[in-house]
Parts: structure tokens; C-alpha cells; sequence
């Protein structure tokens, strides 16, 4: 079995590795992977991903249309936190999913909103749910979505890596190390490249919360899955050392 997954904050890196512990998967990064054309096979194939205003990170969708997949069973797990509209149908359309279901985590778009005060409060449900889809996947069990050929991703209008620093910014590079895209560069300050996925990593990890698209979001609570370590997303990325020091 192979996981794939993509996280901003990472809630779909613990998921996948709550998954991955249950049965053995091995899991892959897609920021590690993306740009490679390779056909991918197992006997289970699953992908594990945040939902992004009801569609799929850019990043998933160029991955999946670009490689190929064969497995006797594909999964698909969408992390959301408040709405779920349907947006699985969106991977449904692109890949033969067998079981798809979603999976309510705590919301990272601080773009928006504030994440829950207790976060642990909703990934305990989230674990218990995570329980069954383990069951379920295990058995192979059967739970399909009506594959849809809307690109539901309407970041657009919410940001999109518009993104701006503010004078607390120290130039640490953390924003260039968790950026999965490598579209930050550092130069007296951050530069934003065209590529941004707008996942909010470098949004909620900043350590002087200096990066902002609308001035909200400077006075909302950042977010990381607290079971995940900042080192562990770094790790996922495609250049690990992009900085030499990471704070
Ligand atoms: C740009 C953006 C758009 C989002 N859109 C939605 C959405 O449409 N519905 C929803 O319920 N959650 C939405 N979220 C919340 C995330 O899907 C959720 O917090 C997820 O668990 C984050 O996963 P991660 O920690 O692996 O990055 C959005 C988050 C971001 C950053």
C-alpha cells in the first residue's frame, strides 16, 4: 500500500501516518515527487490531502494528471474542517476511486477564521473516524463518489498567496523552509514566486507571524497539528536544507 500526501499544517501528514502505522503503507510526500512522470503501482493506492475552498490543492491535481496510477483499490481521504460541498467527487473525476470519505479536522485558513481554541477536542473525533476508514480500507470495503469534472479550487478569491511581510519579519528562512512549492525566496525579504498552493504554512509557522494577505489574519492564532513536529514537514519538503539555519 502507498499513501500519498500533501499538508500545509499537518493535519494530512498525521492522518496518513495514523493510516500508514495501521497497515503498513509506505508514504510519500507529493511535494518530493512532483515534476517526476512515473507510473505508480501498488495493490492500494491512497491519497490523503486538505480540501481547498472545496477543491483539490493545485499541487495534488497536477500530480495525479501527471503520473500514472494502478492498484485494485484507490482511496482518497479529504481533510476538511467546516465544509465539504462535495469536493470529493473532484479526485473522483480524475482517478477511479474506490472508497472516498472526508475527514473534519481543525481549520488552518486563518485567512478566515481562527483555528479551534482546543484543536485536540477534533482530532480526537477525527480519530475515531480514522479507525473505521482503517477498518474499512482494510477490508477493502466499498464507498464510491460521484466523480464530478468541476476544478472546485476557488482560492483565487480568498488570497491566493497574495501575500504580504510585515517590518517583524527577521529573515529566519522558515517561511522557505515549509513552503512545499519552493516559491519563496529570501531576499531582504520574502519574495513570493507565482506557485504558491496557498496550503498557509508559511502563514502559520512564521515565528513573528510577519506573513499576512489580509490584516485579519495578523491577529488570529496560528496552526500546526500539535502531534506534528515542524521537522517532520520540513521533512516532506523537496529541499530540505533550504536554509542553513532552521530556527
Ligand atoms: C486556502 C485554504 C482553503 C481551505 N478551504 C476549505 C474548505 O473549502 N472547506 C473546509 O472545510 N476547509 C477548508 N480549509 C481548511 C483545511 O482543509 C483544513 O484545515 C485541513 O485540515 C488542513 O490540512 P493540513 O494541515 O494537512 O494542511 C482550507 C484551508 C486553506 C489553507
Amino acid at each position: 500500500m502507498t499513501i500519498f500526501y500533501f499538508t500545509g499544517t499537518g493535519n494530512s501528514l498525521w492522518a496518513a501516518g495514523i493510516i500508514s502505522e495501521a497497515t503498513g503503507a509506505a508514504v510519500v510526500s507529493i511535494p518530493q515527487v512532483i515534476g517526476e512522470q512515473r507510473e505508480y503501482k501498488d495493490d492500494v493506492i491512497g491519497f490523503v490531502y486538505p480540501q481547498y475552498a472545496v477543491g483539490l490543492p493545485k499541487m495534488v491535481r497536477k500530480f495525479i494528471t501527471q503520473n500514472t496510477f494502478s492498484a485494485d483499490y484507490m482511496f482518497a481521504v479529504d481533510l476538511y474542517a467546516h465544509i465539504r460541498a462535495g469536493a470529493l467527487g473532484e479526485i473522483a473525476g480524475l482517478l477511479p476511486i474506490d472508497y472516498g470519505t472526508y475527514l473534519k479536522t481543525p481549520w488552518n485558513f486563518i485567512f478566515a477564521l481562527n483555528p479551534p481554541r482546543n484543536p485536540e477536542a477534533v482530532l480526537k473525533n477525527a480519530r475515531v473516524k480514522l479507525n473505521r476508514v482503517i477498518e474499512d480500507i482494510s477490508a477493502r470495503k466499498g464507498k464510491r463518489v460521484r466523480p464530478s469534472k468541476r476544478v472546485g479550487n476557488a482560492t483565487k478569491y480568498f488570497g491566493d498567496g497574495k501575500f504580504k511581510i510585515t517590518d517583524n519579519c527577521t529573515r529566519c528562512g522558515m517561511c522557505v523552509n515549509v513552503c512545499p512549492a519552493e516559491n519563496i525566496e529570501l531576499r531582504d525579504k520574502p519574495v513570493f514566486g507565482s506557485n504558491c498552493e496557498t496550503c498557509y504554512a508559511c502563514v502559520n509557522h512564521c515565528p513573528a507571524h510577519a506573513i499576512y494577505a489580509n490584516n485579519a489574519t495578523l491577529n488570529r492564532r496560528q496552526y500546526r497539528n500539535p502531534n506534528v513536529t515542524l521537522a517532520e514537514i520540513i521533512a516532506g519538503r523537496k529541499n530540505q536544507n533550504a536554509m542553513p539555519h532552521t530556527p
